[in-house]
């Protein structure tokens, strides 16, 4: 939404006048992220994820494109083409380490960008559309970061496609034809190889483009802040620039030494070791295991252990981990709470921790091996996740009762007196 205290963009020399007639690209940055654009005053360090996402995205965009001037999609010299990019290529090591260990770290911003969502109901409207457009982009994430697993050719990127594209064949009657048509073969070759390498490069930028329609969704009403209530007046906001891109620089500072310190003192921790030997279809790992960031989802997908009547085990698992992010996309309608933010849900607040503690068991389950106790563990787990949504959720959104909300943005950061405070910093 345009607030109408908004300041207005005033070309500053006659080029940006010029510029600004025909194509008012400043215009739009100023107005986007700018000091055009009125954010509440009180946003904490959690509303620094969604530009730290898109930082990730930047990072695992430059990185891969270096990579794939170097990389050879072809299963006879995949293997060696990563081995020849980490010891002959110019800091070859080095994208490959910032395209790993970045991968991940674009995981954890977005994880803490959706429990933030979650949290402080981000997801409520007006913002329905944000969350539906940031779970395709999340869905997209998954997508690719499955594909670039597969694209080294060890045996955790043979097993995983074997696995994943196997578990298409738990579909009655046309699940094996579609698993075939998905890998082009009777089992990860190179055909497979080569559309996973396609795909990979070209969703980065499906992402990019989703991103946009987030943020444009997203800047119509403008953001939530942890209070929850709405903008009132210009005395609870503050321009983007420079109070915002001030605090999200430090974030994005903060983030990149982390990932630095990752890459240059601990490169692997993240990865699996097997993965550093060649594919080998003849000779299957003791155990095979996604990338840490599908584990909580690979836990719920081998809760299922016996068939249920027509059902077998396999299908019901993979038809519950796909439920398991479908739902997300019904949240906004299943909690129906009038208040936003966690902070004034007593009971909510309780549950949400709850949940956050679930994920993380189902997280940890999800990379164990598949043996007691850690299958116990997953269906209850994966019992309380569906509960969570399904019935708590609704439940305390009508029975909870909320703790008083504060008058206004400014009260909340000023306390009473200050409500009639100066407009903050607006221009
Ligand atoms: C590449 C991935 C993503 C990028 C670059 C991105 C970017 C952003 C940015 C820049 C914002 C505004 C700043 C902020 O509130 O942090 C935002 C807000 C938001 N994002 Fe995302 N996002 C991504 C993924 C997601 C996902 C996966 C979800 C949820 C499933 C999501 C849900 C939201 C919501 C609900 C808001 C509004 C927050 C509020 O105003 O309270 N985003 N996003």
């Amino acid at each position: 939404m345009s607030f109408p205290w908004a300041a207005q963009y005033t070309p500053t020399n006659p080029f940006m006048k010029w510029m600004d007639d025909r194509l008012p690209l400043p215009r739009l940055v100023f107005n986007s992220v700018g000091a055009g654009y009125p954010v509440p005053r009180n946003l904490n360090y959690f509303w620094n994820f969604g530009v730290l996402s898109g930082l990730a995205l930047v990072i695992q965009i430059v990185t891969g494109i270096v990579l794939a001037m170097h990389y050879a999609a072809n299963s006879e010299i995949a293997f060696a083409s990563v081995e020849h990019i980490m010891r002959d290529v110019n800091s070859g090591w080095l994208m490959r380490y910032l395209h790993a260990n970045g991968a991940s770290f674009f995981f954890i911003v977005v994880y803490i960008h959706i429990f933030r969502g979650l949290y402080y109901g981000s997801y409520k409207a007006p913002r329905e559309m944000v969350w539906l457009l940031g779970l395709v982009i999340f869905l997209l994430m998954m997508a690719t970061g499955f594909m670039g697993y597969v694209l080294p050719w060890g045996q955790m990127s043979f097993w995983g496609a074997q696995v994943i594209t196997g578990l298409f064949a738990a579909i009655p009657v046309v699940g094996e034809t579609i698993q075939q048509w998905l890998l082009g073969g009777f089992a990860p070759d190179n055909a497979a190889l080569n559309r996973f390498f396609s795909l990979h490069y070209l969703l980065p930028f499906v992402i990019a483009g989703v991103i946009i329609l987030h943020i444009w969704a997203l800047h119509l009403p403008g953001s939530s802040n942890p209070t929850g209530i709405d903008v009132k007046g210009p005395q609870d906001t503050i321009p983007f620039h420079p109070y915002y891109t001030a605090k999200d620089g430090f974030g994005a500072g903060v983030f990149l030494i982390l990932l630095a310190i990752m890459v240059f003192f601990a490169p692997n921790f993240l990865g699996h070791a097997d993965n550093y030997i060649e594919a080998n279809p003849l000779s299957t790992p003791a155990h095979i295991v996604p990338e840490w960031y599908f584990w909580p989802f690979y836990a719920i997908l081998r809760a299922f252990t016996v068939d249920i009547l027509f059902m077998p085990a396999k299908l019901l698992g993979v038809l519950a981990m796909f439920a398991s992010i479908l739902l997300l996309f019904f949240l906004p309608w299943l909690d129906k709470s009038p208040v936003r933010s966690g902070k004034f849900r007593p009971q909510f607040k309780i549950w949400f921790w709850v949940l956050v503690a679930d994920v993380a068991v189902l997280g940890y389950c999800g990379g164990a091996p598949a043996e007691e106790p850690y299958v116990m563990i997953s269906q209850l787990a994966s019992m309380y996740y569906f509960a969570h949504f399904l019935i708590i959720l609704p439940l305390i959104s009508r029975t909870e009762r909320p703790l008083p909300l504060p008058n206004s943005i400014t009260e909340a950061v000023l306390g009473k007196d200050h409500d009639a405070a100066q407009p903050a910093a607006a221009e």
